[in-house]
């Protein structure tokens, strides 16, 4: 069956009174930093902003399609008329370009955050136009005569670098990929364009959800401008109920609701005999005696076989502490643990509290490779790991008890502090 043909835009799109959209389309990108799939491509939105005393351009395209950038650009705008390029965000999908503007339009200024100053040299040679680059920060704006563009500082959107541009006389907020998405198509409005919730949420699930805290700093600078177009640097533009997006994003970026002075923390299993199970129950009883006492620790199980990782990622985002349980076969943690473990990076988990225990048969290498990995995510592992040999004993449940117990602690802000045995460390 024949694909429908969209219709793709050749030239550039006006969006606003003397403002154009004068990106590019990649229509054929299946995989994006290699981790994201792009089922439906994606653009690489660039702007033209006329004022009275000259144009900026805001953000540029991937290197590769600077030719249709290039191109757009020339049709709205001479290149001495340029007075600024406003880089929002740095990522070489935006950025490829930019050497080649600066060549071409040497009475710009570039315009970029604080953060992004010294990452550009890093980035692309900026030895021709040192002086050329201004570093700016939330409230500083730029003139283009009759308007001005202002700048919001909303950094880790998904880089260090990012900001966003706000043009008051337009109500058009300039986002880079804050609000973006891969998904190309030609008629480049979301009123206009299919329905690309699915990759609006896989987007942010994915590049933003990790930095919540930071989203939700920027929607407190976004929320109070009076929006009439929201334009990202990826995919569609939002000029019909952009405020649907703000929203949207106010509400993944929520924190859970959970009693402020209650911790959660998880069990993750996985057994093949049941000697990890059973660890697994010990330490869960353990953390719960401390629950008890004090009614601030909430303690669930999981058993990894079977189990749905997006569900455990969930989670995992809103636990304070984590434990893992895997038997040593073939020297190794099992697979489950790895695959779930393997997946927590697109949620904060730096400074949750994390633990590992096992039942091996004569090596014993999972808990400590497990340790390692949680350290390698920025957890915090301050109890030291159970690992029982065959079948369980009294001591070994008893030492999972108390895995479970000072893990516990630890999540409370009780824990003693451990004291090293000197002769364990020759
Ligand atoms: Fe679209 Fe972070 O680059």
């Amino acid at each position: 069956m024949a694909m429908p043909k969209i219709a793709r835009a050749e030239g550039a799109v006006a969006i606003g009174a003397g403002v154009h959209w004068i990106g590019a389309f990649d229509p054929d990108l299946r995989s994006f930093d290699i981790i994201l799939r792009t089922a439906n491509g994606t653009s690489y939105n660039a702007y033209a902003v006329r004022g009275s005393a000259g144009v900026a351009v805001i953000d540029t395209v991937k290197a590769n399609f600077a030719q249709s950038f290039f191109s757009r650009l020339e049709s709205v705008a001479g290149y001495d008329e340029i007075t600024a390029i406003v880089q929002n965000h740095l990522e070489p999908d935006h950025s490829g370009a930019l050497p080649e503007l600066l060549r071409r339009a040497p009475a710009a200024t570039l315009y970029v955050s604080h953060q992004a100053r010294t990452m550009l040299r890093g980035l692309i040679d900026t030895s021709a136009f040192e002086q050329r680059i201004v570093s700016v920060g939330t409230g500083d704006t730029v003139t283009l005569g009759d308007r001005e563009l202002l700048f919001l500082n909303t950094p880790y959107l998904h880089w260090p670098d990012t900001q966003c541009t706000w043009l008051a006389t337009a109500g058009m907020l300039f986002s880079g990929d804050f609000f973006g998405c891969h998904y190309c198509d030609g008629r480049l409005f979301n009123d206009a364009v299919g329905d690309f919730r699915s990759s609006f949420e896989y987007y942010y699930a994915n590049i933003m959800r990790p930095f919540r805290t930071h989203v939700r700093q920027a929607l407190d600078l976004i929320e109070p401008l009076p929006l009439q177009t929201i334009a990202p640097g990826h995919g569609p533009i939002l000029r019909q109920d952009p405020r649907d997006y703000v929203r949207r994003y106010r509400a993944l970026s929520a924190p859970a609701l959970h009693a402020a002075d209650s911790r959660t923390l998880l069990v993750f299993y996985l057994s093949a005999y049941g000697a990890t199970r059973r660890m697994a129950e010990a330490v869960a009883a353990g953390a719960e005696s401390v629950g008890a006492e004090a009614g601030e620790v909430r303690v669930s199980l999981h058993d990894l076989e079977g189990g749905d990782i997006p569900s455990f990622v969930d989670l995992i985002e809103e636990a304070d502490g984590l434990v893992f349980g895997s038997p040593t076969i073939n020297g190794d943690a099992v697979k489950p643990v790895w695959d779930l473990l393997s997946s927590l990076a697109t949620v904060d988990i730096r400074g949750k509290i994390g633990a590992a225990f096992g039942s091996y048969g004569w090596s014993g290498e999972a808990v400590a490779m497990i340790e390692d990995r949680l350290r390698g995510l920025k957890l915090r592992v301050p109890v030291p790991g159970v690992k029982a040999r065959l079948v369980p004993t009294d001591e070994d449940f008893a030492a999972c008890r108390e895995l479970g117990r000072q893990a516990a602690l630890h999540l409370l802000g009780r824990a003693l502090p451990r004291v090293l045995d000197m002769a364990s460390l020759a």
